[in-house]
């Protein structure tokens, strides 16, 4: 058995580049059509639907801010005009503005959890009432998945980024708490926590000698890509993840294993 999302339409947040766009790319090739959000890169969510329509599948590209109630309501609007349906929400759109906590500013507090929180929020929230509009489709045991985009940074602190590792804190039980309120529904909701994944957002720390640095802190010895993360995706979306509900799966080489206490501590 494969894990396979035919007939079922999937709005990726953030889909034009790093890790959403390996999650469009991978639903549509697992039979999904998929809504490719963007906020400023309308180049990269172009780009990423003509890739998925060369290789047979179905996608369109829909502008919003996530953090913009208005906009994230009509970009669903949208996927229903254009596809019929929302089966599968990644509320994955995420953004880093780090800085030293007391060269922090209220903007870049603020831009940070409007868009990784709160934007989930908002996503998770029309999501949910699309689920409930459309009723039973008949595509996949669960009338309705959502998949929030977490991090390691859900449990491990980080200093100089205290703006992220707040916004990802409340994603775990964010996701949690929605996850035991909708279930009865047959809504699924879980999380992916990956760690260093190579994309554009931590190019700084996995390129050169960073890398090297940053390799002691995975214990499997290696930097993730953005397929690791998108076939956990795939997994949790598919009817292959029908029984998971409310976990946070960790997609980080060993990361969160306390590495510092590999030689003895
Ligand atoms: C951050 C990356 C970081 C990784 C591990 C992610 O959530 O976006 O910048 O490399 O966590 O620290």
């Amino acid at each position: 058995m494969e894990c396979r999302l035919d007939g079922q339409v999937a709005v990726v947040t953030g889909g034009s580049s790093g890790i959403g766009r390996g999650i469009a790319q991978l639903f549509a090739q697992a039979g999904a059509a998929v809504v490719v959000n963007y906020r400023g890169s309308r180049d990269g969510a172009e780009e990423a639907v003509r890739e998925i329509e060369a290789a047979g599948g179905k996608a369109i590209a829909v502008k919003a801010d996530v953090s913009q109630q208005a906009e994230v309501e009509a970009m669903f609007a949208a996927a229903v005009e254009h596809f019929g349906a929302v089966d599968i929400l990644v509320a994955n759109s995420g953004i880093q503005k780090d800085a030293a906590f007391t060269e922090l500013t209220l903007e870049d507090w603020q831009q940070v959890i409007d868009t990784n929180l709160t934007g989930q929020f908002l996503c998770a929230q029309a999501a949910v009432r699309q689920f409930r509009r459309q009723g039973e489709r008949g595509v996949s045991r669960a009338r309705g998945k959502i998949l929030c985009m977490s991090s390691v940074h859900e449990v491990i602190p980080w200093a100089g980024h205290t703006n992220y590792a707040a916004s990802k804190g409340g994603i775990s039980l964010l996701m949690k708490s929605l996850a035991q309120e909708v279930a009865e529904e047959g809504i699924r909701v879980n999380a992916i926590a990956p760690g260093a994944i190579r994309t554009a957002i931590n190019a700084d720390a996995t390129e050169g000698d960073a890398a090297r640095d940053l390799l002691r802190l995975i214990p499997y010895g290696r930097i993730g890509v953005v397929e690791d993360v998108a076939r956990v995706a795939l997994f949790l979306a598919s009817d292959m993840g029908d029984y998971v509900v409310g976990a946070t799966l960790f997609v980080d080489g060993g990361m969160t294993l306390y590495p510092g206490f590999r030689d003895n501590g």
